[in-house]
């Protein structure tokens, strides 16, 4: 029973944290979508102009390993990352 509540717990503080990551209006909701599933555990919506389109590549390249993402996932969020309004 301890176990329980405290998995319950467990699963209510992750599901909020995640929501503090807000998302907003784009003509890419499918990247938008992977970049909070994949990158949003770890990291808040960076506003556009941040980071260049050619330093998202970069990025990408060193955060793979964190996020776990596959190759296609990867041109979305990236599309996502550099075209979004
Ligand atoms: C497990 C947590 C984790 C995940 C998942 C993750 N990152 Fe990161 N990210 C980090 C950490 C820690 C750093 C800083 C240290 C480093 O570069 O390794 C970082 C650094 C960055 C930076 C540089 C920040 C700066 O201010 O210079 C960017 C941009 C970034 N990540 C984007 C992404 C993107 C995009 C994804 C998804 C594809 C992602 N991260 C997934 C943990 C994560």
């Amino acid at each position: 029973m301890k176990y329980f509540v405290l998995l319950l717990l467990l699963i209510a503080f992750t599901g909020c944290s995640k929501q503090t990551v807000q998302s907003i209006n784009t003509k890419f909701p499918h990247g938008q979508k992977l970049y909070l599933s994949k990158c949003g555990g770890c990291h808040r919506l960076y506003d556009r102009g941040e980071f260049k389109p050619e330093q998202w590549d970069t990025i990408m390249v060193s955060m793979r390993s964190k996020a776990k993402t596959t190759a296609e996932q990867e041109k979305e969020i990236l599309l996502f990352l550099k075209e979004r309004e």
